[in-house]
Parts: structure tokens; C-alpha cells; sequence
């Protein structure tokens, strides 16, 4: 692997690769030998360094703690039929890191520190990328305030970070979801495309109320009039109605910009398959599921990847959405996706990189 930064790698003389159950990974759970680490002080990022994963120490005064500026990514590794390992759209999730940091006024990332960071640690830690199919590394990039100050200001230091996580299927079996129209999740103006750690803490005291009625995630709606169709909790959908694919415009920055999302768009695009980017309303939701016109529902994201929605409420009554079909759109986008990231099939769109 060609390398153009160079930082110290310390590495670790207790590695934990050995105790790992690969043939039972829980997502989240288990997290591989190394982290990436890069400081921001004095209006630039230093001390880049790969070092054993470890418990960090923070001030009770940091600012993260207080005030929530903190920011994520999550993007995957696979290993090919070769053994080579792959991360995929990995430069998407950089610009999207940094769009997110201009949001909560945290300073930009340059590419090569997200790059090489991502790619040395992915190298170093390359036994941890899981082989079985359906199985990946997940990566964690991360960036969050450092200063120990309480007064409420954008914060002068912060620190990047990346760490990896062997995982299966974030969701092992179809979703149930419910559609949300008492709580919000992003409305215009708001924080809602941006990949930070508040969106996901707001949001889960209307999912654990979801979730304590027996559905895995919530569908949001728009936060003005509760009557479009937003996003999930860890997805984006889309929804398949008389062979029309919709899904969420991103143009009013209440939706997250899924790069896996945007993958289907393309491939839905390559293949000649007409999808809308607008918002569905929840009335024509429920009249496609009473006319019998919805063919299929799915999410799509990086954890997630294609989350085929099985039931859904609306107001208080449960319909059961139809079997998938062998030919499915949803089914042929994850066996493409998948094709694409295990190296089976021609990366037409560059999204595959080779670490
Ligand atoms: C992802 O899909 O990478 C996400 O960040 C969603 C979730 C696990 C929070």
C-alpha cells in the first residue's frame, strides 16, 4: 500500500483478534486492535498517530459532554474473493464528514489526513475484516470537541478519530416500522442532514416508545406538517409503487445524505428504472398499501445496507407489506452492491478502493 503521510503506528502487544467469534458478531460489540487519532489545536490538525484502542481520558468540562458538538461516519471494509480488503465510497463519506463539521461549526478534515488515516489503520488491522458473506468491518470516523470550558461557544480543539468494528446484519431479519407524527426528528433550518450525535440522541425516546409496541424503527415525517415522509431512525427508504421508485429529496436538509442511498439511485438510474426524489406523503402511503399498489419498501444504509420493511403503521392500524418477489429491485440492488464490493462485479462508478 502506497502511503503519502507519515505518523508514528504504535502497535498493540495484546491483541484481542483471538478471542473474537466471527461466526457470531453482534453489531457494535466488538471493536478491532488499533484507532487513528489526529488533534486540532491552534487552527490545525497534528499529532497524527495509530495506537492501541483505548479508553480516552476527557474533562468533565468538555465541551462534547455539555454541548453536543461531535460528528460521525459509518462506512464498511469487505475482503474480496483475492483477500484483498476494500472499503467502499470511503471519499463520499470524507466530504460528508466535512459537511456535517461545517454545520456544527467544527473545523474541515482535509482529505488526506481521512484518507490515509482510514486506509493505514484499515492495513494495520486487516486480519479483523471479516470474510463470511454479509460480514464487514465497520468503520467509526468520529470528530468531537475537546475544550475544557463550559461557556457556550464552538470549541477551539477537537479531536478525529477512526476505529473499526467486525459486524453482521445491523438488522438480521425484515423491519417493522412505525410512521411518527407526534415527534420530530429534523425540521428546515435544523441539524437534520447533518451526520451528529444529537439527531440520534433526540430520536430515541420516540423510537423506544415504537419499540416497546413491538416495531424495530420509526418512520419520521416532516417536522411542519407530519404528512411527508422524511427518513428511519438508520436509514433512508424507498418505497416501490406501480413500478415507481420514491424516495426523499435531500434539498431541504431535514434528511440525511445516505451514501448507500445514493448508490441505489444510481444503479436504479444504470438500469433504467424510474425513481422520483420527492416526498411521499403518508396519505398515498396508505392508499398504495390499501390499493395493494406498494410493491415494496426498503431501507437503505451503510449499517442497515438494504432493510426490507415488512409491516408498517400508520395511525394506530398495521399493514402487512406483499413477500418479496425473486426479482425485486431491492433484492437486485444488495446482490449488485454486494457483487461490487466483493469484487464479483465490474466497479463501473469507482466506488470500490483497494487498501
Ligand atoms: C450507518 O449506517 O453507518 C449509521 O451511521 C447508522 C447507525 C448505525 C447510527
Amino acid at each position: 500500500m502506497k502511503t503519502t503521510l507519515d505518523f508514528p503506528v504504535s502497535r498493540t502487544t495484546n491483541s484481542k483478534l483471538a478471542s473474537v467469534d466471527f461466526s457470531n458478531l453482534v453489531f457494535g460489540k466488538t471493536i478491532s486492535d488499533h484507532m487513528f487519532v489526529a488533534d486540532y489545536k491552534n487552527g490545525e490538525w497534528t499529532d497524527l498517530r495509530i495506537e492501541p484502542y483505548a479508553p480516552l481520558q476527557l474533562s468533565p468540562a468538555n465541551a462534547t459532554l455539555h454541548y453536543g458538538q461531535s460528528i460521525f461516519e459509518g462506512m464498511k471494509a469487505y475482503k474480496n474473493s483475492n483477500g484483498e480488503v476494500i472499503v467502499f465510497r470511503g471519499d463520499a463519506n470524507w466530504k460528508r464528514l466535512n459537511e456535517s463539521a461545517q454545520r456544527m461549526c467544527m473545523p474541515q478534515l482535509p482529505e488526506e489526513i481521512f484518507m490515509e488515516g482510514l486506509t493505514q489503520l484499515l492495513d494495520l488491522d486487516r486480519a479483523w475484516v471479516p470474510t463470511a458473506k454479509g460480514a464487514s468491518l465497520y468503520v467509526r470516523p468520529f470528530m468531537f470537541a475537546t475544550d475544557d470550558y463550559i461557556g457556550v461557544k464552538p470549541s477551539e480543539t477537537y479531536k478525529f478519530m477512526i476505529f473499526t468494528c467486525p459486524v453482521g446484519n445491523y438488522y438480521s431479519k425484515p423491519v417493522s416500522v412505525k410512521v411518527e407524527t407526534t415527534f420530530t426528528r429534523a425540521t428546515e433550518g435544523g441539524t437534520g442532514a447533518a451526520k451528529t450525535a444529537g439527531n440520534y440522541a433526540a430520536s430515541l425516546y420516540p423510537a423506544l416508545q415504537a419499540q416497546k409496541s413491538g416495531y424495530d424503527q420509526l418512520l419520521w415525517t416532516d417536522g411542519k406538517s407530519h404528512s411527508k415522509i422524511e427518513e428511519s431512525g438508520t436509514m433512508n427508504v424507498m418505497f416501490k409503487i406501480d413500478g415507481k421508485i420514491i424516495t426523499a429529496p435531500t434539498n431541504t436538509g431535514t434528511i440525511l445524505k445516505g451514501i448507500t442511498r445514493d448508490s441505489v439511485i444510481q444503479l436504479a438510474k444504470d438500469w433504467n428504472e424510474p425513481l422520483e426524489e420527492r416526498f411521499l406523503t403518508v396519505k398515498e402511503l396508505e392508499s398504495a398499501l390499501i390499493e395493494g399498489s406498494l410493491e415494496e419498501a426498503f431501507g437503505t444504509g451503510t449499517a442497515a445496507t438494504i432493510a426490507h420493511i415488512e409491516r408498517i403503521n400508520i395511525n394506530g392500524k398495521d399493514y402487512i407489506l406483499p413477500q418479496k418477489s425473486v426479482d425485486a429491485f431491492s433484492l437486485r440492488v444488495l446482490s449488485e452492491l454486494d457483487g461490487i464490493k466483493y469484487g464479483e462485479i465490474d466497479d463501473t462508478h469507482n466506488w470500490v478502493i483497494k487498501i
